[in-house]
């Protein structure tokens, strides 16, 4: 029997194990992440080691230096966090790791972890979409969420609709033309002198501030897709407007009129296709979905529309390897995504790309 036969036989004894503990690893992009989960919801342990202060420095993230600090970390890293979890190597199940979307380089020092991991304990190596694992996070923040529902995704890389049919089917309902909502805040911070990441502080300084600038005209509810370029222009043009008569900009006002609008199109059109495919649950995933406006906009017009929504705990918004470990459970006992030694860091797995 070969070796990837010999791990189809375990995944499938795993299937109908009463309590399953993953080992889950998340690197693609600045934080290495890892965690003990048991049977998808349960985090019995997790450590993230963030380098925001590093590429702060630079603005944005800068992919060489992510890499050779995951390598730094991810070692001493694993060690703490089988003492945190106060259980040993050998109960650990199975190994999962996000293979994609992501940095390549960032991506490739967690899935090498894994490999050898996997390996030398013996056990399945689970292959993670980082995106699918972020919707994933609300399972362990919502102990009874269960598909079918509508998913919002927006973090730096995505703002994408997905009708979710099951643990392991969605499809693409809509999807940004152009920018991520997430990378339209990280710019316009990053004009506005504010650092990065830019979600954070503009959702700070928005509390303080009037929205009281008409960046771009309305959009239109039913077009099955977002857009962030023109706002983001829009703000960028404003700030050149005000340099070239020697101005300063209302920083407060300027972020509180681009962050109501970035959010009212999330909002709406979130709401318009809910109602227009029949969901009665939403649910937001993606580091977007720490956003103050967001929770509060969407939970009052999902309540005026009798949408249940879904947010994950402020502390599985962002890139953590609790949510890999949720989303591997259901993956496993659905027998699916099982990956050999060949497996590789897919830096553009795309959305329509199932699982
Ligand atoms: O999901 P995530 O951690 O990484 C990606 O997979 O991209 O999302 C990071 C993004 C960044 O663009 C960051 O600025 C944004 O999430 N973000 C926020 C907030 N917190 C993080 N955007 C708006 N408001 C926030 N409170
Ligand atoms: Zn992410």
């Amino acid at each position: 029997m070969s070796y990837f036969e010999r791990m189809q036989v375990k995944y499938k004894v795993l299937q109908d194990k009463e309590d399953v503990l993953i080992l889950s690893i998340e690197t693609s992009c600045d934080d290495t992440s890892l965690a003990i989960v048991k049977n998808g919801r349960n985090v019995l342990a997790t450590l993230t080691s963030s380098q925001i202060d590093i590429h702060a420095l630079f603005g944005g993230v800068v992919p060489e230096v992510a890499s050779r600090n995951h390598l730094l970390t991810i070692t001493p890293l694993f060690k703490q966090l089988l003492q945190q979890a106060k259980i040993k190597q050998s109960q650990i199940d199975c190994v999962a790791v996000t293979y994609g979307a992501g940095l390549v380089g960032a991506l490739m020092v967690g899935v090498n972890f894994a490999k050898s991991l996997a390996f030398a304990l013996d056990v399945p190596l689970i292959k993670v979409n980082h995106i699918k694992a972020h919707i994933s996070a609300n399972y362990i923040t919502h102990e009874n969420l269960m598909p079918p529902f509508l998913a919002l995704v927006v973090s730096g890389g995505h703002t994408a609709l997905l009708r979710i049919d099951d643990y392991f089917n969605h499809k693409v309902l809509a999807t940004t033309k152009d920018d991520a909502v997430g990378e339209a805040y990280d710019k316009v911070a990053k004009v506005l002198g504010l650092g990065y990441p830019g979600g954070p502080v503009i959702d700070k300084l928005s509390k303080k501030g009037q929205a009281n600038i008409s960046f771009v005209k309305p959009f239109s509810k039913s077009e099955p897709s977002f857009s962030y370029s023109g706002l983001k222009t829009a703000v960028i043009n404003h700030l050149h407007m005000l340099t070239q008569k020697n101005q300063k900009p209302a920083v407060e006002d300027v972020c509180a009129s681009f962050q109501k609008q970035a959010i009212a199109q999330l909002v709406d059109k979130t709401v318009y296709m809910a109602k227009k495919h029949s969901f009665d649950k939403v649910v937001v995933a993606g580091g977007v979905s720490a956003n103050s406006a967001l929770r509060e906009g969407l939970a009052n017009a999902g309540s005026s529309n009798e949408i249940e929504v879904f947010f994950p705990d402020l502390k599985y918004c962002t890139d953590n390897a609790s949510m890999v470990g949720s989303e591997a459970y259901f993956l496993m006992k659905n027998n699916k995504n099982l990956a050999d030694l060949h497996l590789t860091a897919e830096p553009m797995i795309n959305l329509k790309y199932v699982n």
